[in-house]
């Protein structure tokens, strides 16, 4: 847990002279009948009989918004940058066929309920996500407590229209949001509102089997990574000639194991620009990576299937091989390692399906009786490369919007201990790790 090198922390003594919002973030399983979210992928998703348990669940964090406050469970996307609420009035909360197509509404905010809300403009919010799911409505501003501080004068979507039984804390760029015009987002207003000392969060998603992560604004939590947090550049979009996503460089990526040792390289020569998005379920790699990653793993892949697009592997690999580790390396050689485990991205939540016949099984070089599914999938050709929360689990990533870096680390599972520091700066406003 050591901290590198040029590595600036202000440790101070009191709480309240910390600016450091910390929020505790909780992983759900969709509601009933929902399909999971699979941003990587512009296909239709999964069936929704299938949806149900085939999800591996999302992370959702708690804000109150509005005087006085109404909460509301928000889905944390790292990936997109508005925050938005579903409407008391929203189609999707009125109506129950729609509600049996897309899951019922988990949290309505009420307009006229709110002194503070102010209408922004009517009709000029409307949001698509790569799974295919999206939101139209109004813009608006109202504050917001986060953590239990106050933001105020934060601008949001208010959906009249979803097919997301949820709405949304985008904390990316400034530069990736729906609106015509570049707006302040919840992260840039935290700073500017002096409640955070830079523009940038730290996410700890923790285990698979853990129910809660955190997301500290502002702050880092030393005690919930192993080794040192290293920084890396963040790459610009070609495109728009900006950085509008968390968009790094994977140099590396290699299985270790202790039965099986140490395969080579599967990057191709130069490297992939890959997407750190917390708001995506699994993990999409281009197929020159994937190819040789799933011939290791014995694995059949069905990424490409436009109904059940599932990577199938043999259950029983987390008997016969359970120290075998997916390495992943960004930014060269010397930039971070971080090792996912394979037991954190094997799913034994297709078996019933298989059995039952629902689901179209192709041949299998094991026994169907073990069929699991990988959290590691193909992206289609064209499209972004994701790292999804079948990556970001395993890591401790410090997302510097400030200074256009991200830190990378190990993860310390199901870390007890706790230590947050303010990311701090020196004179010229960097800090380096
Ligand atoms: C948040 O701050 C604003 C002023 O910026 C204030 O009007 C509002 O009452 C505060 N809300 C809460 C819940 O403290
Ligand atoms: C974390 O805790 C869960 C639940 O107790 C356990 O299943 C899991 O193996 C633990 N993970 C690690 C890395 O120790
Ligand atoms: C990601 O980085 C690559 C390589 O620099 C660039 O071509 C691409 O446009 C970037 N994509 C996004 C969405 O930022
Ligand atoms: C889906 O999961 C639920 C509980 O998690 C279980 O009761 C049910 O049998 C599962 N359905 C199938 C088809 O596997
Ligand atoms: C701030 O830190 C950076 C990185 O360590 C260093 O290059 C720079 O010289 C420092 N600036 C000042 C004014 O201390």
């Amino acid at each position: 847990m050591q901290l590198s090198v040029g590595f600036l922390l202000a440790l101070l003594a009191t709480a309240s002279a910390r600016r450091v919002v910390p929020m505790t973030i909780h992983r759900q399983i969709a509601p009933e009948g929902l399909p999971v979210r699979r941003r990587g992928t512009l296909r239709p998703t999964l069936q929704e009989d299938l949806g149900n348990n085939m999800t591996v669940g999302a992370y959702f964090a708690e804000v109150e918004v509005g005087s006085p406050p109404q909460k509301m469970t928000l889905h944390i996307d790292t990936g997109s940058t508005d925050v938005w609420l579903l409407s008391k009035s929203a189609d999707l909360c009125t109506l129950t066929v729609l509600q049996s197509l897309y899951g019922k509404c988990k949290d309505t905010f009420d307009r006229s309920a709110s002194s503070s809300y102010e209408t922004l403009s009517l009709n000029s919010f409307e949001i698509q996500y790569m799974d295919g799911t999206g939101a139209s409505g109004d813009y608006f501003t109202d504050h917001v407590n986060v953590g239990g501080l106050n933001v105020s004068e934060v601008q949001m979507g208010l959906a009249k229209k979803a097919t997301s039984s949820w709405g949304m804390l985008g904390i990316g760029y400034n530069t990736n949001s729906v609106a015509k015009e570049i707006y302040p987002s919840i992260v840039d207003q935290m700073y500017n509102q002096g409640l955070i000392g830079i523009k940038a969060y730290s996410l700890y998603l923790n285990d698979l089997e853990a129910t809660t992560g955190t997301i500290l604004f502002g702050g880092i939590d030393t005690e919930k990574f192993t080794g040192t947090l290293k920084s890396i550049p963040i790459l610009r979009d070609e495109d728009y000639g900006t950085i509008t996503h968390f968009n790094v460089s994977l140099t590396s990526l290699s299985t270790t194991s202790d039965v099986s040792g140490t395969s080579e390289n599967f990057v191709p020569s130069s490297s992939v620009p890959v997407i750190l998005d917390s708001g995506t379920t699994y993990t999409y790699l281009p197929r020159q990576v994937t190819a040789p990653l799933f011939a290791r793993l014995n694995a059949v892949d069905k990424s490409l299937s436009a109904s059940n697009p599932i990577v199938f592997v043999d259950c029983a690999l987390l008997d016969t091989d359970p120290n075998l580790y997916i390495e992943y390396q960004f930014a060269g050689p010397d930039g971070p390692k971080i090792k996912v485990s394979i037991a954190d991205i094997i799913f034994n939540d297709i078996q019933s399906y298989v059995d039952s016949g629902a689901l179209l099984t192709p041949s299998l070089p094991f026994p169907k009786s073990r069929t699991c599914s990988l959290g590691i999938l193909t992206s289609e050709s064209g499209d972004v490369h994701l790292l999804g929360d079948t990556f970001l689990r395993s890591a401790y990533v410090v997302y510097d919007l400030s200074n256009d870096q991200v830190a990378l680390a190990q993860s310390y599972m199901n870390a007890t201990r706790s230590n947050v520091v303010e990311i701090a700066r020196n004179a010229s406003g960097r800090w380096v790790a």
